[in-house]
């Protein structure tokens, strides 16, 4: 029996985000931008990430308190070593109902039925722009949509259900939206519309670069009638929508304009071990160091219990007030979203 716990809001924790390591082949400008991941960038060493033994350990002791849900984040997730062990094992903890991998797709062809086999259920994979030239400027590494594309095809014939993440920046890519929708119409592949965030503190965000919500769906009513639709789940972080008469949906998810904090259960583990309790935090809690200096399952599950307990994180929600955004963010490719 799960041990529930709330915090100070009364939200419960369902979900664990896990980042298997920090590093990415993309340098996309408004996460990785090359001025500061460039060379002399110190990444974690390996001996700082927690080994798969560790991580399944700390999953099991999450799963006890009311995790659900764990998801595979990065950097780049599927640059680690030995991820189909480290899926395997987590998708037979007790508790855990749903397991899925958020991935910017350049690796999938070649590990699609590896992760399927494993006991992945779903991937979301990142696609901000169908042009070839676009996309390559965006991830500055030279990465085509093709590519990403087979990457969202090859999943989808192993059995993966598929979403894909369009991040829309005013300027950059607002003009795909449309493009984007109708694109995977009929695939049974859900498009999320991600508003552009403050995250970390290399992007240089400004508020003017938002392509927000209300824009967003402007850009779809232009050619479709759309109906809100229920939430998936309980603190689901997009808002869901059908295009009126078929089945095909999408999502947006608005964290700028219509903060989704009043229902955030998620926890993020970060790839040396520390938890966060929400994405824009700048500081975390340790839990690789008294893991590596004997602690016992009860000494962790008590260090879980006392920091849900204390949280109460609501930065979205709080934005909105800020004259800025906050300093000394961690990096979103440290913690994976
Ligand atoms: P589903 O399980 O399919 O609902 O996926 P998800 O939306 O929870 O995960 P995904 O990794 O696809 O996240 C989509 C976007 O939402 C990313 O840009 C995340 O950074 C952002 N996001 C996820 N969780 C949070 C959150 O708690 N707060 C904020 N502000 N953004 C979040
Ligand atoms: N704002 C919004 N989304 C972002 N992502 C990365 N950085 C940002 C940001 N600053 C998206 C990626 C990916 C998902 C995990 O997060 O595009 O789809
Ligand atoms: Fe791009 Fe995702 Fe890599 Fe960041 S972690 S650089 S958003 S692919
Ligand atoms: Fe949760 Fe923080 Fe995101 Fe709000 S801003 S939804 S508290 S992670």
């Amino acid at each position: 029996m799960a041990k529930h716990i709330q915090d100070l809001l009364g939200r419960p924790l369902r979900d664990l985000r896990i980042s298997l390591t920090d590093r990415c082949n993309f340098r996309c400008t408004y996460c990785m931008p090359k001025e500061v991941f460039g060379p002399g960038y110190e990444f974690l060493s390996r001996s700082a990430i927690l080994s798969n033994d560790e991580v399944v350990r700390l999953a099991g002791l999450f799963a006890e308190f009311g995790v659900k849900k764990i998801r595979l984040t990065g950097g780049e997730p599927l640059l680690r070593p030995k991820v189909d062990d480290l899926i395997h094992r987590l998708a037979e903890i007790n508790g855990i109902e749903d397991l899925a991998m958020t991935t910017n797709g350049s690796l999938v062809p070649k590990k699609a039925h590896l992760l399927k086999s494993s006991g992945l259920r779903r991937v979301t994979i990142s696609l901000d722009s169908l042009s070839d030239d676009r996309f390559a400027a965006i991830n500055d590494q030279g990465f085509k949509a093709s590519d990403v594309l087979e990457g969202i095809w090859a999943a989808k014939a192993a059995g993966l259900q598929v979403k894909i993440n369009m991040m829309v920046q005013k300027g950059v890519n607002e003009d795909e939206v449309l493009e984007m929708l109708d694109y995977f119409r009929g695939s049974g592949i859900v498009v999320r519309f991600i508003e552009y965030m403050d995250v970390g503190n290399s992007n240089g965000w400004r508020r003017d670069d938002v392509f927000g919500k209300k824009a967003i769906l402007e850009s779809i009513k232009q050619k479709y009638d759309i109906e809100p639709i229920d939430a998936d789940y309980f603190g689901e972080v997009a808002s869901r929508y059908r295009l009126h008469g078929s089945d095909d949906e999408f999502g947006v998810i608005s964290s700028v304009t219509d903060a989704f904090c009043s229902s955030c259960t998620r926890a993020r583990l970060s790839a040396d071990g520390s938890i966060f309790t929400c994405l824009f935090a700048s500081k975390g809690v340790s839990f690789r160091n008294p893991m590596r200096n004997g602690a016992s399952d009860q000494e962790l599950s008590d260090m879980i219990q006392e920091i849900w307990g204390k949280r109460h994180d609501r930065y979205s929600e709080e934005r909105k007030h800020r004259e800025s955004s906050a300093k000394n963010k961690i990096e979103m490719s440290y913690i994976g979203g």
